[in-house]
């Protein structure tokens, strides 16, 4: 049978960490040819595509990009400071776009990019990739059921050893990230907002170190339900990485912890814990051996997802730039109120 699958060119925009990543994920996409990539390191950039076998030729400006190939869409992979830059020349060029997570640091930010994606009709997602994670993806499909009957409370949490492998270490300079608030804890932000929507009130306490808001804890209070989530990165550089859910329902607690090895379980009844059924992806791990997660299942399922939408013409309906807005949003606010709640 003939196959109609549109092939699909991307310029990636940001060789570190997170370009890496995406960039095995493309060479594994049969519809995704990576034409090009930009980034300031140009010499190191060209060598890490090569090594992850994925060549492409690399620009310091995504202009030049832009004029030397031809694509379909513009993947932004660079400290988030920049991300506003980028996304409007991608979505000003007429392309796709998809932006790592954060959308922006401040809403002034991400407003600039949603009215330059709105004016140029663009397709874009943001790279909330929790919403693509198997195992939140399984809780997500598991809370929709109502096999559980009603959910009573859920708690969160992402802790990470301080992360030092940003290029010029942009990561613990808040003016750059946003500090862990908005680079790390946003995650679950976003998770509770695609999960629950908007809850009725939110109480905030923020930890601050000389890379901003290094630690979070949160409430988020929703009808007859409370939620608890907690991130930050302010542990020694080696503690490593963990996320976290638990889920107490009227009738079964669904737990997962990527630090106990037990992957997601449910307890229901008199039954001890058994595992659920999670729908992993054969996507293996990230090769380039930077950064705190390495298992590339979530993105390959977000980049996946993007791909398929562009392929088939319709506009990404997960992760979308006003999902991102409201994430944004929401954690900006719970920065504010810890911010006031510590005065
Ligand atoms: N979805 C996730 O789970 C996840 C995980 C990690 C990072 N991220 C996001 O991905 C984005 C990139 O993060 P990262 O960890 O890959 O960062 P990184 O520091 O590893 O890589 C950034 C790249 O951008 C290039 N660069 C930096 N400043 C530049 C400039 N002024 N001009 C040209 N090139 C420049 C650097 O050379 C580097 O290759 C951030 O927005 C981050 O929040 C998302």
């Amino acid at each position: 049978m003939e196959d109609n699958t549109k092939q699909l060119k991307g310029i990636l925009v940001g060789c570190g960490f997170m370009g890496g990543m995406h960039a095995q994920i493309y060479k594994s996409l049969p519809n995704v040819e990576l034409v090009a990539a930009v980034d300031g390191r140009i010499a190191e950039s060209k060598e890490k595509l090569e090594k992850l076998g994925c060549p492409a030729p690399v620009f310091a400006e995504l202009s030049e990009a832009l004029a030397a190939v031809d694509c379909d869409f513009v993947d932004v992979c660079m400290p988030t400071f920049l991300h506003k830059n980028y996304a409007i020349e991608a979505v000003e060029a007429g392309k796709a776009l998809f932006c790592e997570k954060p959308l922006a640091l401040s809403m002034e930010e991400a407003d600039a990019i949603l009215s330059a994606a709105k004016a140029n009709g663009t397709f874009a997602q943001v790279g909330h990739c929790l919403r693509f994670w198997p195992e939140y993806m399984r809780f997500m499909k598991y809370h929709k059921s109502g096999d559980g009957g009603k959910l009573l409370s859920l708690s969160l949490v992402r802790r990470a050893g301080r992360p030092d492998y940003g290029i010029e270490n942009w990561l613990n300079d808040e003016s750059k990230s946003g500090g862990a608030a908005l680079d790390l804890h946003i995650h679950d932000t976003d998770f509770v907002l695609a999960l629950l929507g908007q809850p009725n009130s939110v109480k905030s306490s923020v930890t601050r170190d000389y890379s901003g808001p290094v630690h979070v804890f949160s409430l988020m209070e929703y009808d007859g339900l409370t939620i608890c989530s907690e991130g930050g990165w302010n542990y020694p550089k080696n503690w490593g990485f963990q996320m976290a859910f638990h889920a107490v329902y009227e009738n079964a607690v669904l737990d997962f912890d990527s630090a106990n090895g037990k992957g997601l379980t449910i307890c229901q009844g008199e039954e001890a814990p058994t595992p659920l059924d999670v729908v992993q992806t054969d996507a293996g791990e990230s090769q380039s051996g930077e950064g705190n997660v390495s298992d590339l299942g979530g993105y390959l399922n977000e980049l996946k997802y993007f791909a398929k939408c562009l392929s088939e013409g319709v506009p990404p309906a997960i992760a979308t730039l006003e999902d991102a807005r409201e994430s944004l949003a929401l954690t900006l606010k719970e920065i504010e109120l810890g911010e006031k709640a510590g005065s």
